[in-house]
């Protein structure tokens, strides 16, 4: 949960940055509304950790750092265009498939530890997160890539790469979706996609957060003091969020 819990507040940066990035406008919006989500899932996700006792703690995740750092790196390799936005659907579509994985993990053993209401917080999640992805892949076979065909042969090229690799990521999406869930409840998923979710004006996207004497996150740590600082510095064009760390200080981002 902490891991996750890091993730979503990197993503919510990150998806400012590739709104302001993208051309089509379908994408944009995609982007956006994600954004918006994304800000309703930290929240639910702090109510799981209060469903479980527990204060809501990040923990670096370093999976999601290089699936973001390869998004920066489309974002500064090519011009605004199709072949961008091509890029950014496949950088954005891995990002959602580990988050489905997070989440369906995570609703399981939730489910298996008697924690069924934690586990319904983690199945609405994971259900906008495979909308999402299936969003995504709407606008990849639609009008995106037919763009990015149509433009000089250098970003035509990229746009194909770039096509050809979600392509391959789509089939093992649908090869691995998860329908045996046995959860109806889809709360707040059209709520969030009528958000707009503007983040607008530039920073660094700064969290310090978690210092916790908990013994289970020293054990973790590579710091023996049980302090754990977390820097989320990346991606941060996309605009500005303001909010706090549930430990009451200021999330300077
Ligand atoms: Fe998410
Ligand atoms: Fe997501």
């Amino acid at each position: 949960m902490k891991d996750i819990y890091y993730a979503e507040k990197k993503l919510t940066k990150a998806l400012g940055k590739m709104a302001k990035n993208a051309t089509e406008p379908k994408l944009k919006q995609a982007f956006l509304t994600h954004q918006s989500q994304t800000e309703d899932q930290i929240s639910k996700l702090e109510k799981a950790f209060g469903l479980l006792g527990v204060p809501p703690k990040a923990k670096k995740c370093a999976a999601i750092d290089g699936l973001l750092e390869e998004s920066n790196e489309h974002i500064e390799e090519y011009a605004k265009g199709a072949g961008l936005d091509a890029a950014m659907i496949v950088g954005a579509q891995k990002v959602e498939h580990y988050e489905i994985a997070a989440y369906g993990s995570m609703r399981s053993f939730a489910r298996t530890l008697g924690y069924g209401d934690v586990a319904l917080i983690f199945e609405q999640i994971r259900e906008q997160e495979s909308d999402t992805d299936e969003l995504l892949t709407v606008l990849a076979e639609g009008v995106i890539n037919l763009k990015a065909e149509g433009e000089t042969e250098d970003v035509s090229e990229s746009a194909k790469s770039a096509a050809a690799e979600h392509k391959a990521g789509s089939e093992d999406s649908e090869a691995g979706e998860d329908s045996s869930s046995s959860y109806s409840g889809r709360e707040g998923g059209d709520d969030a996609l009528a958000g707009d979710g503007m983040m607008n004006g530039d920073d660094d996207a700064t969290i310090d957060e978690e210092t916790t004497n908990n013994p289970d996150d020293m054990a973790d740590d590579d710091a023996s003091n049980g302090e754990e600082d977390i820097v989320i510095s990346s991606l941060t064009d996309g605009g500005d969020r303001e909010g706090e760390s549930e430990t009451g200080e200021p999330m300077g981002y």
